[in-house]
């Protein structure tokens, strides 16, 4: 009688009872943002071809989705808006609009489904008709200083309209301490900042910027603003500021690509981590599923399970309605 092998790490793995009670890590709908984007008019839905299954909505439609959201349990939406062309312009002076197409979506939401957390982001892209995130010099450069005053000022008209919570994708350096203290001002005392504390340069947002209208806008990369894939170290230095400045909690984007950043993230800062996995990853999920490479609904609870598993408190996912339903079903 041989006692090899003592030990049998497969023994806890023999019955599902078993692999369910020793599982590490939980995925529930809790753990979900869903990105939203929103078109104007009525009743309108715009599908976005390169991101399959996705479209744009008209605040109507914005409104219907966060009834599902709600009832799948998703306690949060993040938002963000194809403004009209003809509204776009150098300095993204719609941002400040308090009736522009934001602000009447959030101020939907809240009235109609105010249980739901609504993230709203900050950045110019979608208000320039240059596609940057900020105000461009004579050379093209994204001006820091000016354009994170703007910024205080678009962070102010969300949190009017009824924002819960600022999520800043702007990689401005500074921004955050500034809208801190203007909604303190303001007396948004508890209007949190979600920073997108570590946002990479990605060749991964390609159908979002199909998706905002801003892809054909854009002239030359975000390099000088956001960050070098090359790099980690900077995105420590990046949290640690964001958080100094008032950060309630910090966001890697990238998602799936950069968990070895959320990992260091989490162990460093012991604070509220969130992933964005964005556009690019979630067109290629479909993808793969429609070549046959992959069980859609396997790809889509495993990824955002290894989000989990490297740290998140939650994950910002396309699939989030999709994978939150699987989760309840
Ligand atoms: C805008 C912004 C971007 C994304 C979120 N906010 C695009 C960009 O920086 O060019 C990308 C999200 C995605 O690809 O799903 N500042």
């Amino acid at each position: 009688m041989s006692s090899y092998p003592a030990l049998r790490l497969r023994r806890t793995r023999s019955a599902g009872w078993s692999r369910r009670m020793h599982a590490e890590t939980v995925l529930t709908p809790a753990n979900l943002i869903w990105p939203l984007f929103v078109t104007e008019g009525d009743a309108v839905e715009e599908p976005i071809a390169s991101l399959p299954g996705v479209s744009r909505w008209s605040v109507d439609g914005i409104v219907a989705r966060a009834r599902d959201a709600a009832a799948a349990g998703i306690p949060c939406l993040a938002l963000f808006p194809n403004t009209p062309s003809d509204l776009r312009t150098e300095d993204g002076g719609e941002a400040l609009n308090p009736d522009n197409l934001m602000c009447r979506a959030i101020r939907a939401i809240k009235d109609a489904v105010p249980e739901i957390g609504v993230l709203t982001d900050v950045a110019l892209d979608p208000y320039t008709a240059h596609g940057h995130d900020g105000l461009v010099d004579g050379s093209g450069y994204v001006r820091n200083d000016e354009t994170a005053e703007i910024l205080v000022g678009q962070a102010l008209n969300q949190a009017r309209a009824g924002a819960d919570v600022i999520a800043p994708s702007d990689m401005m350096d500074g921004r955050v301490g500034l809208i801190r203290a203007a909604l303190e001002d303001e007396g948004f005392v508890n209007v949190q900042i979600m920073a997108y504390a570590a946002k990479y340069a990605s060749a991964f947002y390609g159908p979002f910027r199909d998706a905002v209208g801003s892809r054909g806008l854009l002239k030359g990369d975000k390099k000088t603003y956001q960050m070098d894939p090359a790099n980690a170290e900077e995105a420590l230095r990046e949290v640690a500021l964001d958080l100094d400045e008032g950060a309630d909690s910090v966001m890697v984007k990238p998602g799936l690509p950069y968990l070895d950043i959320v990992r260091r993230v989490k162990e460093r800062f012991e604070v509220p981590v969130f992933a964005y996995q964005v556009s690019g990853e979630y067109a290629m999920i479909e993808a793969a599923a429609a070549a046959g490479a992959g069980d859609r609904d396997a790809l889509v609870l495993e990824t955002l399970m290894a989000f989990r598993r490297a740290g998140c408190s939650g994950v910002l996912s396309y699939h989030a309605l999709h994978a939150a339903r699987l989760m309840g079903a």
